[in-house]
């Protein structure tokens, strides 16, 4: 009986339609282009696909690219189904896509449905498309035309997790562009501009127009978005390609939502795709346009066609891109090996005559890059820590060695000898200056002024301003340790001496601190990066015990209250010497140098990752999230130069509390820091000078007590700068360590509040963790709002605050810590150890390069790894080694170039500010103009004598 009702059916069937294969003159279309193949099948006549022109996939995608794919897309063809479907717009029954529900491992297995055929090229395709019910969970129905991600025609048509969301998105180049304006939302459907009379959350028509001029994507009959080669920047896509229905989730919160909990389902109805084969040549187009001259095509409007055009074996395979072979251009590749080998070369010399290794270049350095060995990352500049550090600024102990000197270094310290402002620049005002001829008592004189001091470690020096004997009372005063005088008799052809053990340097710790918090700020990023868990709530982990170190690590080791000590840290350099010595020369040159030093480096790191993205380094990034499951990395270049140079401007001067531009560029978006640096550079160069005015201490402290209190009300990060400068003021101006030091009682007080406040500040976090509320969130509400000036609380901006915020946890955490370092001797051994002070001097490289290691080595071994599907605690492991050793072997070699730029640049800058120029010697030196002359008189050429002097002369006024 079924038999023979399938018998009429099909009988019914066969009067009432045409099949295809008979349509050998090709197919007219609405706008009149004929193509010639086609494919049509119908959901509610065949309950399994037509093997011969549909087939269904296997697959499992290692990782998905995509920014914000937190799930990774994979078809099984048991998926797809076929049943009756209620929904409205369709009768009788369709395809079904099931959607699986998501696995632990984050892998969505949905169905996806493809043409045999893969030789598309152009045509006009309609699909009858139902989503999945509303309110399911979020996936995408995609109908594409694919060759690869670059060639992509295709529209999705997305349920969204809030039914109110949900929308059909049209695109060229693959699947995330987020923006609303490339699709039209479901409840858009039925305005004037679409009129779809149906449901979108039943079966709706759906089609795309794919020409080589054109791709127009269509809802129903209406045009919903049209695109020309014109208006897009990458190429048309022309490809052969293959077209596919995919029921997928990727977990996309800005486009798609998802993925669907309890998985979900789709339906396809119709499939109806007319195109051109990219198999026929122009011969064959010329044979077919010769045969089919006069006879009449079908049409494409004719809705009882069947079937699909009979194609041959080729079509079937996928296309491959002609290998290009490169002519092989000699005269490039040599004239490159020459420059390569060259720069090999010199490079190799340099590093040879310079490395660290080779002691002996300590003298050739200019006398001013000797004076701050030691760079302090973001906050000092021209003045190195061991300057502070010795009070004198005698030099780090590695440089207490002569070495040998070439004649024109002699030359060169001569003349900067000779001119008193000189020296006074590279020392302090306060400082002994020599000045040969001047003569008033003997101090040792540090080795780099003193090119004589290989014949006597003793130079004469004097002070400029104060008296040779208060001089002479300040180095006492300082206990400043023995430098060894007589070492410095060294002879010096004697290469690589050992270095001169001197005592620890005073704050040395101060060094290691932040040091050590530049570490833990990369450690924050990388587990932003690869294990999201750990530093977000609510994210998904991958093991349980990233839930733990959340918890518990985290609020301790991996919070941005490491980024306090910082800005603390940094005015004890910017201010240290105005303290002690109230010159204003100090603050002019702190003023003059901060912003270049600060900016030089980063504007040419930043260049430099500009052209590391724009090389295709960050390639892998895109295709990070699905594997790590952390939408937090993002990164795209500049638009144009233009745009880089704002947002270089912007550095100088954006008003903290905001979020440069830059931040959204910039691997790891590190630089919101510089711009609070640097406004919050001239408050504490200002800030001192009041200070210092205000001699009576309890006026002092008061003052103090009321700027802390009002840049913390008004969400300020000139807190953490004032407490820096207070605390230095403690130091230099009270000497408040012997005093705590000569009572014990108050001192271990003292010690145990600043531990309590140390451990206590992020404990307040932890207890976050573990309780509904938030001190936090509720700290910052009671700040004024800036907009409205109504409490935050009061406010919709209410919440936890953001990154670039400051918060009262982070301050009393930097307040804490940094006392205890300052203070307790056990500290300060820690924070004194070989690791951290090697490590001090790369810290700004550390911080402007991590982020670019990480997101380009590091995602690149990361998705290999998963993709060869390695357990992601190795996988972890083996990225975490690798990007720390590239990053801690980068520093050597990157950081004297940022020196360069930053420091140097600087010192000069100044220099040329402040000092006198030497006098002009003659360009021709040590040769006379008479050189010129009598050359001109030999010539034996007769010319009219008095001009030609006369143009000499002028010639060489003007070298001069
Ligand atoms: C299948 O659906 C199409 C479109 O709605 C319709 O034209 C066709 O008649 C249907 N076929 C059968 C057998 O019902
Ligand atoms: C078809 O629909 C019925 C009832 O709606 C359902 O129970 C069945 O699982 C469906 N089959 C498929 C293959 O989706
Ligand atoms: C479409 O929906 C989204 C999300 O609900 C909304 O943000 C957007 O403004 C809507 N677009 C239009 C054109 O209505
Ligand atoms: C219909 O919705 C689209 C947005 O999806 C909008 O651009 C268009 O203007 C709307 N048309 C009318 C007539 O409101």
């Amino acid at each position: 009986m079924a038999f023979l009702y399938i018998f009429f059916l099909l009988l019914s069937l066969s009067t009432a339609t045409t099949d295809v294969a008979s349509c050998s003159c090709g197919f007219l279309d609405r706008t009149g282009a004929i193509w010639t193949d086609a494919i049509i099948a119908y959901g509610n006549e065949t309950d399994k696909l037509p093997s011969e022109s549909l087939v269904t996939e296997d697959f499992q995608h290692p990782y998905e690219k995509n920014w914000n794919a937190r799930y990774r897309a994979g078809a099984r063809s048991s998926n797809l189904g076929h049943n009756k479907s209620t929904a409205p717009g369709w009768n009788g029954s369709a395809w079904v896509l099931n959607l699986d529900r998501p696995t632990k491992d984050h892998t969505v297995v949905g169905t996806s449905l493809r043409t045999v055929r893969r030789d598309i090229q152009y045509g006009t395709f309609e699909a009858v498309l139902g989503p999945p019910k509303p309110g399911v969970g979020g996936s995408i129905l995609a109908m594409r035309l694919d060759y690869s991600e670059s060639q992509t025609v295709n529209l999705n048509v997305m349920n969204a997790d809030d039914p109110d969301d949900a929308w059909t998105s049209f695109m060229l180049y693959g699947d995330w562009r987020g923006t609303r304006s490339k699709g039209v939302n479901f409840t858009d459907f039925g305005n004037d501009t679409y009129k779809f009379g149906g449901s979108p959350w039943g079966f709706v028509p759906y089609r795309i127009d794919w020409t080589a001029s054109k791709a127009n994507f269509f809802i129903g009959d209406a045009l919903a978005r049209s695109v020309s080669p014109r208006h897009v920047s990458k190429p048309w896509p022309t490809t052969p390609s293959t077209l596919y229905f995919r029921h997928t989730s990727i977990g996309d919160m800005y486009t798609s939502e998802g993925p669907p909990p309890n998985g979900s389902h789709a339906h396809v109805g119709l499939v109806r795709a007319f195109f051109n084969s990219s198999l026929m040549t122009w011969a064959d187009h010329d044979s077919f346009d010769k045969r089919c001259h006069l006879a009449r095509p079908c049409l494409v409007s004719d809705i009882s066609l069947r079937g699909s055009s009979p194609y041959g074996h080729g079509a079937t395979r996928e296309f491959k891109p002609p290998s290009i072979n490169y002519k092989k251009r000699w005269p490039a590749i040599f004239v490159a090996s020459i420059s390569l080998a060259i720069s090999i070369l010199l490079l190799g010399h340099a590093l040879f005559k310079r490395g660290p290794w080779n002691k002996t270049d300590e003298s050739t350095r200019t006398p001013s890059q000797d004076l701050s060995t030691t760079p302090s990352m973001i906050f000092s500049e021209g003045d190195g820590l061991t300057y502070a550090a010795q009070g004198l600024g005698i030099g780090t102990p590695g440089q207490v060695t002569p070495g040998n000197s070439t004649p024109s270094r002699v030359h060169s310290e001569t003349a900067w000898l000779e001119n008193g402002t000189s020296a006074q620049t590279l020392f302090d005002n306060s400082r002994p200056v020599t000045r040969p001829g001047s003569s008033a008592l003997q101090v040792p004189l540090p080795p780099f002024l003193s090119y004589d001091s290989r014949r006597s470690s003793e130079i004469t020096v004097v002070n400029e301003k104060k008296s040779a004997k208060e001089s002479v009372d300040q180095i006492n005063e300082k206990k400043q340790p023995e430098v060894a005088v007589k070492e410095m008799e060294t002879k010096p052809t004697q290469g690589a001496n050992p270095p001169i053990a001197v005592p620890k340097q005073r704050v040395d710790y101060l060094a290691g601190l932040v040091a050590l918090a530049s570490v833990l700020v990369t450690l924050i990023h990388f587990a932003l990066t690869f294990l999201p868990a750990t530093e977000i709530p609510y994210t998904h982990t991958h093991y349980q015990s990233e839930m733990w170190a959340l918890k518990i690590v985290t609020p301790y080791l991996l919070t941005f209250s490491w980024i306090g000590p910082f800005f603390t840290s940094s005015t004890r350099f910017l201010v240290g010497n105005y303290l002690k010595s109230g010159n204003l020369k100090n603050i002019a040159e702190k003023t003059v140098g901060r912003t270049p030093r600060l900016i030089i480096p980063c504007a040419a790191i930043a260049a430099l990752e500009y052209f590391c993205m724009q090389v295709g380094a960050i390639k892998w990034l895109e295709y990070l999230p699905s594997v790590t499951w952390s939408t937090w990395p993002y990164t795209a270049s500049y638009v144009t130069f233009g745009h880089f140079l704002n947002e270089i401007i912007e550095l100088m001067y954006i008003i903290p509390n905001a979020v440069p531009q830059i931040t959204f560029n910039y691997c790891i978006g590190v630089l919101w820091t510089i711009p609070v640096q640097l406004q919050n550079s001239w408050l504490s160069l200002l800030a001192v000078m009041v200070i210092r005015e205000i001699k009576t201490p309890w006026k002092r402290m008061g003052y103090y007590a009321f700027c802390i209190a009002n840049h913390w009300y008004a969400l300020s990060w000139g807190s953490f700068f004032w407490v820096g400068l207070l605390i230095a003021d403690l130091d230099i101006t009270y000497k408040w360590k012997t005093w705590l030091n000569n009572r014990p009682v108050v001192y271990y007080v003292f010690i145990t509040f600043c531990t309590l406040l140390a451990a206590g500040s992020p404990s307040i976090d932890l207890v976050s963790q573990w309780k509904p509320w938030n001190f936090n969130t509720l700290e910052s509400g009671v700040h004024p709002h800036q907009r409205t000036g109504n409490l935050i609380r009061d406010t919709y901006d209410y919440g936890y605050p953001a990154y670039y915020q400051p918060r009262l946890t982070a301050l009393t955490f930097s307040i804490g810590f940094h006392l205890l370092v300052e203070l307790s001797p056990l500290v300060q051994k820690f924070f004194s150890n070989c690791l951290l002070m090697w490590l001090f001097p790369h810290i700004l490289t550390l911080y402007l390069i991590h982020g670019l290691v990480f997101w380009s080595l590091g995602a690149v071994i990361c998705v290999h790894l998963a993709a060869h599907g390695v357990p992601y605690w190795a996988n972890m492991l083996v990225v975490a080694i690798c990007t720390y050793t590239v990053i801690f072997a980068c520093l050597p070699i990157l950081t004297p170039v940022i020196e360069t730029l930053g420091k140097s640049i600087t010192t000069q800058i100044w220099q040329n500010a402040s000092e006198k120029p030497l006098p002009r010697r003659k360009t021709l030196y040590p040769f006379g103009p008479e050189l010129f002359k009598d050359a001109e008189s030999n010539d034996t050429e007769v010319r009219p004598k008095g001009e030609d002097v006369e143009r000499n002369d002028a010639e060489t006024g003007r070298a001069l």
